[in-house]
């Protein structure tokens, strides 16, 4: 009857505590499957159409920062990190010379491109800048050359050379650094992702529940590294790339921060961590998930409590990143609020959260580094932009009974910005449960097993 009475009350709190967060904080109903993306074809013009949304923003960008234009030159194979964010879907680089002049397209640049653009090899570009220049006579010209943030540093000092030499003094004293702008820019999602976005995740979720599983995993037998490895291959064989080496580990007190995996074999009552992501559709995922081995020879049949209890303590971790996490703070403010709130409820921890999307670690404001658990200059004064994606990458340290030690339970999930109301949501849900390796399976084939 205690436990009855019990489970009840847990039940009527678990449900009023998510019910203002939707499903979304929770661990997915469904094993993830493999999602199908467009063909690279229909890819094209949906990532063109994105693209086309964003330049649109640039003109209001341009004029919230105070500038009037903004002058983005580059060479084929020196290119500027903003040209990713701009190019084409069917470009691969931006050939010869590429300039690009944003405008904030008043006056009499209204109604021409936006940006106008050059790709030249004579030296045609400079004799047309400067008439354009004089016609449209901009007070001031943002430039990429900021010495901290990458995102609004991506001029490379030949081409800032040749802009000097070319343009002349009128203009180069018009030059201007705002890095704010390049890193808005980069930020900025477009509704249409999301969808695409989500199935990312889940094709994320689909690698990870594989990976860790009896066809993957043979306990005495198969290396952290050997995972690794079928990640790689695996997400080939799904047309998808990656912006990092997956990293496989078995969690030790010792194991972090892990920047390569651990080389170990995979034994029975191991902690497992993988740390990965994937790049589709110009846009990427960054996931950290935990699983635990089984120790079947001794039938058991589900991780030990103290597992679990340091998984729930990492969940707890998450609910006060996304609480805290108001646009308009700064990482710092909002990573020093989080530590507060984790020594008033007791959680030791710490928590190293960044912006994802254009890239794995995107632009925006950070939330902590693995080696600035506290303050972070630089990255973490920019403020928290809402419509963007963010991961939420952070462990919690408990001490397991069950082993005597503490372990860092290490997890990541990425957010989006809903709205005001709902604030931020994880694109599919989070971890709550361990993985769980169950060796031998019935049935079940172990992969790399039969490649060996
Ligand atoms: C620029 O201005 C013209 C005319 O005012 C407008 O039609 C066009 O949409 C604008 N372009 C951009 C990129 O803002
Ligand atoms: C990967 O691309 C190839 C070639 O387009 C296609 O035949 C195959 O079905 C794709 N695989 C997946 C899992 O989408
Ligand atoms: C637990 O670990 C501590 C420190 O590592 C050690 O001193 C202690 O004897 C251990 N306790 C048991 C029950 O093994």
């Amino acid at each position: 009857m205690w436990r009855y009475v019990h489970w009840v009350f847990l039940v009527c709190l678990t449900t009023t505590t998510f019910l203002n967060v939707g499903n979304a904080q929770l661990h997915p109903k469904n094993p993830a499957t493999y999602q199908r993306l467009p063909s690279l074809r229909e890819q094209a013009i949906i990532l063109d159409h994105w693209r086309d949304e964003r330049l649109s923003h640039i003109p209001e960008l341009l004029k919230k920062h105070g500038v009037q234009a903004w002058l983005i030159s580059q060479r084929e194979y020196a290119e500027d990190t903003i040209w990713w964010s701009i190019k084409s879907a069917m470009e691969f680089a931006p050939h010869r010379r590429m300039v690009l002049f944003f405008h904030s397209n008043t006056s009499s640049l209204a109604g021409k491109p936006n940006p106008l653009r050059w790709v030249d090899n004579t030296g045609s570009v400079w004799t047309e800048l400067l008439d354009i220049l004089k016609e449209y006579n901009p007070q001031n010209i943002a430039i990429n050359t900021d010495s901290n943030h990458a995102f609004g540093g991506g001029l490379h000092v030949g081409e800032f050379e040749a802009l000097r030499e070319n343009l002349g003094k009128k203009w180069t004293s018009r030059m201007v650094g705002k890095p704010k702008i390049g890193i808005e820019y980069v930020a900025s999602r477009v509704s249409g992702q999301l969808q695409y976005y989500r199935s990312m995740q889940e094709i994320t979720w689909a690698l990870i529940e594989e990976a860790f599983s009896g066809r993957v995993i043979q306990p005495s037998v198969t290396t952290t590294e050997d995972v690794e490895w079928w990640y790689r291959e695996k997400m080939q064989q799904q047309n998808l790339s990656t912006w990092n080496h997956p990293r496989v580990s078995v969690i030790t007190p010792e194991s972090f921060p892990g920047w390569s995996g651990t080389k170990d074999i995979i034994n029975e009552g191991d902690l497992l961590h993988v740390d990965f992501g994937i790049t589709a559709m110009g846009m990427n995922t960054d996931t950290q998930h935990m699983a635990y081995v089984l120790q079947t020879s001794q039938g058991e049949t589900d991780a030990p409590r103290g597992l679990k209890e340091g998984l729930k303590k990492a969940n707890r971790m998450q609910d006060i990143v996304l609480m805290h996490m108001k646009p308009g703070k700064t990482g710092n403010q909002v990573l020093r609020e989080c530590l507060e709130q984790m020594k008033s409820e007791g959680i030791e921890g710490q928590i190293y959260s960044h912006p994802i999307g254009d890239w794995g670690h995107s632009a925006g404001a950070v939330m902590g580094f693995t080696n600035l658990p506290e303050y972070v200059p630089h990255y973490g004064e920019l403020e928290i932009l809402p419509n963007t994606y963010y991961s939420i990458e952070l462990y919690a340290y408990h001490f397991v009974p069950e082993r005597n030690e503490t372990l860092r339970f290490r997890i990541e999930e990425d957010a989006y910005w809903v709205d005001e109301v709902r604030g931020w949501e994880f694109v599919r849900g989070r971890q709550e449960k361990f993985h769980l390796i169950n060796w031998p399976s019935r049935g079940v084939e172990n992969v790399l097993q039969v490649q060996q």
